[in-house]
């Protein structure tokens, strides 16, 4: 006989249950520990309004605790014939326990189990993204301050435009991350809402205690109205890819930027052998092959988004199987993410920066900003300094005096790095 939880007294077809199973007894491992503590919650409220006795919990909670302590020292596995982590777990406690451990499923299904474990899951792995967003932040804060005073060529169009500095190049993609923070914030307290209790998706008959549940699992409150939980399955999994591809946007084109001014054309910065990569057949080359992969996985991370709104779109109201296939998506997303932050971080802390780009004469006309704006602080009127510099430009006689002063806040000469760190603090400290 099969070891479905539903299992009626025939079994199912194996093709059928291979493909409807899919990649879940592996995913699901991810889940394991949510799952267990949920159920522990579960049954401590059980417990407090009746449906278990207090000897049967003190049997409950130790197997439990045995269960959770072997998917924390990585011996949990999902058998085959088994469905998914929910039905391992009360299998394991039938298989020691006997009938009071199928006594735990009172007033929940697998519904609202599974979206238990995933909104503990989301919570931990936005807590780790925005550790590894931390890390890259606090690195780039400081190359910005190393290099604060090193100039390089601002682009519009791709054209060189004015004079920039790494001291704002770093520095930009500090602040830039902390603009995903309030993404990935955002995406934190969609999924810290306690959906214990919907049961399939439209409560139950016992006299569940939801704020007890909720208590207990750390959630900051219920999602209250049962249909309106079931309904999470995909918005929440949507802000969390929403907050994936802001940082993997940011990190894009970090990557970029890096591509091209490793380039022999620009040469800006540069990175120790080791960490280049070579061509099979041009001896000389040195390829930043870590950005370029990394570029590519960020822009697929920005494709998740999307994959979640065509899986979920149109959706009959209630539980469907097609939400399971999100686990497949988003799973392997968040860990590609932090893979990418930490490699970043890691190659930032080899990356060399050349201090004097700009002395090059290819670079001379970045200055007239600058040399009209000094004529303009002597007194003369905007256009005059304009037309003077612009004439001098048009005859080939512009010479730059190469002297940058931008004093005011968030400019070369003040990039406010002490503001822009107090925003991540206050930032990373809500979700504490
Ligand atoms: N593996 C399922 C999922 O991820 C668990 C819930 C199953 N519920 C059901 N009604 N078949 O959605």
């Amino acid at each position: 006989m099969g070891k479905q939880l539903w299992n009626k007294g025939f079994d199912p077809d194996a093709n059928i249950e291979n493909f409807t199973v899919g990649r879940d007894r592996e995913l699901d491992l991810r889940l394991a520990r949510y799952d267990v503590q949920g159920s522990m919650a579960h049954i401590r409220m059980l417990e407090h309004i009746g449906l278990l006795s207090a000897d049967e919990l003190q049997l409950l909670l130790p197997a439990l605790q045995d269960i959770l302590d072997s998917i924390e020292r990585g011996e949990f596995v999902i058998e085959d014939g088994v469905e998914d982590v929910h039905s391992q777990v009360e299998l394991l406690l039938t298989s020691r326990l006997g009938s009071v451990g199928k006594k735990i499923h009172s007033g929940r299904s697998r519904n609202d189990q599974v979206l238990v474990d995933l909104k503990l899951f989301f919570r931990d792995e936005l807590k780790r993204i925005s550790e590894a967003v931390s890390r890259l932040f606090d690195r780039l804060t400081s190359l910005s301050e190393e290099h604060r005073d090193k100039l390089m060529p601002g682009y519009t169009h791709l054209q060189v435009a004015m004079p920039s500095s790494f001291g704002l190049w770093f520095g930009a993609y500090a602040e830039s991350l902390t603009d995903d923070m309030f993404m990935i914030i955002a995406a934190y307290e969609t999924a810290n809402q306690n959906p214990l209790g919907s049961a399939a998706g439209y409560g139950s008959s016992f006299p569940l205690d939801r704020e007890m549940t909720t208590r207990l699992l750390g959630f900051d409150r219920p999602h209250y109205n049962v249909v309106a939980a079931q309904m999470s399955r995909g918005k929440t999994e949507r802000a969390v890819a929403a907050a994936v591809a802001a940082v993997a946007s940011t990190l894009g084109h970090l990557a970029m930027d890096v591509c091209m001014w490793m380039c022999g054309n620009f040469r800006f910065i540069s990175f120790p052998d080791n960490l280049t990569t070579g061509s099979s057949i041009m001896p000389h080359k040195k390829n930043p092959d870590v950005f370029e992969i990394m570029r590519g996985k960020c822009n697929r991370l920005q494709s998740i988004p999307n994959e979640l709104a065509l899986l979920t779109a149109n959706l009959p109201l209630g539980y469907n199987r097609d939400l399971q296939l999100m686990k497949d998506i988003l799973f392997p997303a968040t860990s590609e993410l932090v893979e990418c932050l930490d490699m970043a971080d890691f190659m930032l802390s080899h990356i060399s920066v050349r201090a004097d780009i700009l002395d090059d004469p290819q670079y001379d006309y970045i200055f007239t900003v600058e040399d009209v704006n000094r004529l303009v602080l002597e007194g003369m009127p905007f256009r005059d300094a304009y037309r003077e510099v612009g004439v001098a430009v048009q005859e080939g006689r512009y010479r730059p005096t190469r002297s940058v002063s931008h004093t005011h806040l968030g400019s070369i000469g003040n990039p406010a790095n002490d503001r822009i760190r107090a925003k991540m603090a206050d930032l990373l400290a809500r979700l504490k």
